[in-house]
């Protein structure tokens, strides 16, 4: 078995479902120390009891990625179990399909909290505990939605662009700490956040829109990136975006 990130330390946010637990499951599986994080403690902890079942080292924390105080336990957290932190995946966010008029100030606000505020956090949280890393990296996972732009889901659409160009300003900013940081870019993944609309014909055909594979992905086909930016093999990449969307962007 290869092991890709053997001995690595990785915080995963949004771990509890989903691709967050799909990537916290592959990076265990290649020999990384997971530090799971989530606002849903009860999914949080199924992930660290589904890693251990194959043998893996994990552990759960509380975390709400939008406040401050909750990113400092979680750090501290990694440091006293692991002594320090070489991946973040700031993976947790949250999606409303609103159309710009519909979306009210208090909606645009919560997106903006939880995906751009909670990636900027994790980015700035870590930087201490990534001192103690040979070969820190950071991956945000932004979205196709990050690059262009569909109906009805204004705030998260601009979230995602915050998060895309965040990603490159803190490439940028965090090269003084050795960090290479990169975004991750889905298309139309099967998880909770889509299953609802991809559940019928006609919502599926909406939402696959111009997929040239014709199909969703599974999370673990984003967990394969997620793996290469949070290995070595990616140690050319700093600043970059990698679309995964089984071609949608592309025509
Ligand atoms: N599913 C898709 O098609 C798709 C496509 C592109 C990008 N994305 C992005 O991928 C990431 C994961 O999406 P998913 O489809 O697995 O979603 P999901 O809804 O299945 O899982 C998201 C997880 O984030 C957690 N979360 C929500 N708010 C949080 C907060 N404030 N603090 C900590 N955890 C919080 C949730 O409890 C949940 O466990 C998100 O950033 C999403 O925007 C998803």
């Amino acid at each position: 078995m290869t092991s890709r990130v053997e001995g690595k330390i990785a915080v995963v946010t949004g771990g509890a479902a989903g691709m967050g637990r799909a990537h916290s499951l592959l990076l265990a599986r290649q020999g990384a120390s997971v530090v799971v994080t989530d606002v849903d403690g009860a999914g949080g902890k199924e992930t660290v009891q589904l890693i251990a079942a194959e043998g893996g080292t994990a552990s759960f924390m509380q975390h709400d990625v939008s406040k401050a105080a909750d990113w400092a336990a979680v750090v501290d957290h990694a440091v006293e179990r692991h002594g320090r932190i070489d991946v973040l995946v700031n993976n947790a966010g949250i999606l409303a399909f609103k159309s710009l008029q519909d979306t009210d100030d208090d909606l645009w606000d919560r997106i903006f909290e939880v995906n751009v505020k909670g990636t900027f956090l994790g980015c700035k949280a870590v930087i201490p505990a990534m001192q103690k890393s040979a070969a820190p990296s950071i991956i945000n996972i932004s979205s196709m939605y990050g690059i262009i732009a569909a109906p009805n889901a204004a705030a998260y659409e601009a979230s995602k662009g915050a998060v895309r160009n965040l990603t490159k300003a803190a490439a940028v900013d965090l090269k003084e700490f050795g960090i290479r940081v990169n975004s991750v870019h889905p298309g139309v993944i099967a998880t909770a956040m889509t299953n609802d609309i991809l559940a019928s014909e006609e919502g599926a055909k909406a939402l696959l829109g111009t997929t040239i594979l014709g199909r969703p992905g599974q999370p673990e086909e984003v967990s394969a990136v997620v793996l290469f930016l949070a290995s070595e093999e990616s140690s050319f990449m700093t600043g970059s975006e990698v679309v995964v969307d089984g071609g949608y962007i592309a025509q």
